[in-house]
């Protein structure tokens, strides 16, 4: 049998550093993540130079242990696949800074990932591989795009969040209700006790005939409901609240993703980022593509947040259509979706 091909994926672009190794761009043989939300939490929200140094001082260790647990030595790697943008850049630079130090010290070719492309890929790891043409919904803590993707890549967007990100909303909505940071989960664990159909909040641009999305509006739908609450001495169930608010949410994403479907005429729904997470979203995008005879692929919870899996996997599918990256290549604080597969 043939030696796997084996990619060390890198990823430090926000508040998570992750190292992992992954075997012929599928199988994971080690995702070793770790999260610092323990450090961030008192803030509500990623505090840039933090988030840094605390990245200094795990790259290593994950990175070792990534290895350790793949049964792995540097000599056995054939790649080295790092996250370059979007993301912080401070944070983005201790991957960036510690894979060009491996990829030359042991001879190893490097590329730079987009962080969303890796998301993306988090749909090639383990299982069936999904095929291409296909819609993706890619709705993550600081994007919410829609893409038609013919091929690897050959990729059009076709719509986007024209204010906040979908995880955004989840974030500060969350944030309204006394949840801890990150909100995303919180508010997925707390809905699953409330009545979605409590609140009719607002279903933003949902009858407008594009593939664009809103979610500034809902947020502030649900601060002025929380506000008139309280005006009034009543106390809201927060339960319900969450429930409502995601209920407005997913409604719109999955019914925009439908559409994408359609216009586009593909048969083939993919999903990434963070929020594909979220188990009401999942259940209803499910649902309402069973109904068109659509095919969905999202990945396990697991690896639709940040892991580095996701880049090994982005990055071996780069390596394989010939990129390579130099030591000059620098870090980008926005990369833009477009050539990112
Ligand atoms: O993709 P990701 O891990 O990081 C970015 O690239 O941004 O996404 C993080 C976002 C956060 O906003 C987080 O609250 C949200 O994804 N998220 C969720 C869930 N898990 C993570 N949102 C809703 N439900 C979840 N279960
Ligand atoms: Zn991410």
């Amino acid at each position: 049998m043939p030696k796997p091909f084996l990619c060390l994926g890198i990823e430090t672009s926000c508040d998570e550093t992750a190292a992992a190794v992954v075997a012929d761009g599928r199988r994971i043989l080690s995702n070793v993540v770790a999260s610092q939300a323990d450090l961030h939490r008192r803030y509500g929200g990623v505090f840039p130079e933090l988030a840094s140094r605390r990245h200094v001082e795990a790259v290593l260790p994950v990175i070792r242990a990534a290895l350790d647990e793949a049964g792995a030595a540097f000599s056995d790697l054939g790649l080295v696949a790092v996250t370059r943008g979007p993301g912080l850049v401070g944070a983005l630079l201790v991957g960036v800074s510690a894979a060009k130090a491996l990829a030359f010290a042991h001879d190893l070719p490097l590329v730079g990932v987009n962080h969303l492309a890796g998301h993306i890929y988090a749909n090639f790891l383990d299982g069936e591989p999904p095929e291409w043409p296909a819609v993706c919904l890619v709705v993550s803590g600081g994007h919410t795009h829609l893409l038609h993707i013919e091929d690897h890549g050959r990729m059009r967007l076709l719509g986007a969040t024209r204010d906040d990100a979908a995880g955004e909303a989840f974030d500060k909505v969350a944030r309204l209700l006394g949840l801890p940071y990150p909100g995303g989960p919180q508010i997925d664990l707390l809905a699953r006790r409330g009545d979605a159909e409590a609140i009719p909040f607002p279903r933003a641009m949902l009858d407008e005939d594009n593939l664009d999305f809103s979610f500034s509006g809902l947020k502030t739908a649900v601060a002025v409901y929380l506000e008139r609450e309280a005006a009034a001495g009543r106390t809201p169930d927060r339960a319900d609240v969450a429930a409502s608010f995601q209920r407005a949410a997913v409604e719109v994403l999955v019914a925009k993703t439908v559409r994408a479907a359609d216009a586009t005429g593909v048969s083939r729904v993919i999903v990434a980022g963070g929020v594909a997470a979220n188990a009401a979203l999942r259940e209803r995008l499910l649902a309402a593509a069973a109904e068109r005879g659509l095919a969905v692929s999202i990945p396990p919870p697991a690896l639709c947040t940040d892991n580095a899996a996701m880049i090994a996997c982005a990055g071996y599918h780069a390596w394989r259509a010939g990129r390579v990256d130099g030591l000059d290549m620098d870090v980008a604080a926005r990369l833009p979706i477009a050539g990112a597969l």
